[in-house]
């Protein structure tokens, strides 16, 4: 029997849905490296939670927005690696994003290549320095959006890196399947991530109104959808999306009737 332990990369650790992630993922028996931009504290909060309970921890701070950025996270897993031969690499969840916006009379070049560096580029070659190192079974999530589903003009540099980030999963799922590896994205919709807009009432209404079952998610279901990704039970499911919007990407956002012939009854 293999004595190895999994190793997790997460990035965008310290986000609301990173964060459930990482305690979903200890949960599992994985161990975790985090990625973060900036928030040092939340970070430490989830390090002293994780190796409390007996768990591997380890985080790096960079901006992904720069190829610095992403060369930083792919040498901390290669030395934790190297320190830590019970280890291997088994998941690589590409989480950290830039979110929302800008609209599209306002967007300026320098925002849109922000906005793809780290949603777009970052998760692409993360990917590609790290599915090397993983083992068969091993496997990428690609955390989407629903705005890659529907018309978002005021987000639309977000919502056109989602849908890229979405190309990318179907075209590396046949690049690494050769090599044993599964690459899925997971679709949320609004996820009270801990922002104050989820506190603000006509915010979290109109958060509300995108999806057919009403309100807005918990992290936790974002991260359960990882979860099962990553698992055996998923061993056939690659190249595709697993949506926990609550329906918010069918379309029926402030449809007046469910068909035409409601408008028409004598049709
Ligand atoms: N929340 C939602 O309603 C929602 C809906 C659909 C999809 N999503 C997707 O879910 C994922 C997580 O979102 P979230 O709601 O948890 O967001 P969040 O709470 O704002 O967290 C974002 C995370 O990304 C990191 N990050 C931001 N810019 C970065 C950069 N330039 N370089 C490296 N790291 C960076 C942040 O680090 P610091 O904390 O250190 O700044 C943080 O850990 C994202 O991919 C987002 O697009 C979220």
């Amino acid at each position: 029997m293999s004595m190895t332990r999994g190793l997790a990369v997460v990035t965008g650790a310290t986000g609301g849905i990173g964060s459930a992630i990482c305690l979903c993922l200890h949960d599992e028996g994985y161990g975790i490296i985090a990625q973060f931009r900036a928030n040092q504290d939340k970070a430490e909060k989830l390090a002293l939670r994780i190796r409390s309970n007996g768990g591997y921890f380890d985080a790096v701070m960079c901006d992904l927005g720069s190829a610095e950025g992403v060369d930083a996270v792919l040498r901390v897993v290669q030395a934790t690696l190297d320190r830590n031969p019970g280890y291997e690499l088994h998941a690589l969840i590409n989480n950290a994003a830039k979110l929302l916006g800008p609209a599209f009379g306002a967007a300026t070049v320098d925002q849109f290549d922000d906005y793809m560096a780290v949603n777009v580029r970052a998760p692409f070659f993360l990917s590609q320095g790290l599915a090397p190192l993983m083992s068969p079974g091993g496997s990428i999530v690609n955390i989407s959006s629903a705005s890659a589903h529907f018309s978002s003009p005021g987000d639309i540099v977000y919502a056109m890196s989602k849908a890229a980030l979405e190309s990318l999963t179907r075209n590396m799922a046949e690049a690494v399947a050769g090599a044993g590896l599964r690459v899925n994205s997971v679709v949320p919709g609004f996820t009270d991530n801990g922002h104050p807009a989820f506190q603000n009432v006509a915010a979290r209404e109109y958060m509300s109104s995108f999806s057919v079952l009403g309100g807005v998610a918990d992290p936790q279901v974002v991260a359960e959808a990882v979860r099962f990704l990553l698992s055996g039970s998923a061993s056939r499911t690659t190249g595709t999306v697993l949506d926990v919007t609550g329906g918010s990407a069918l379309g029926a956002r402030q449809r007046p009737a469910s068909s035409v012939r409601e408008l028409l009854p004598d049709l």
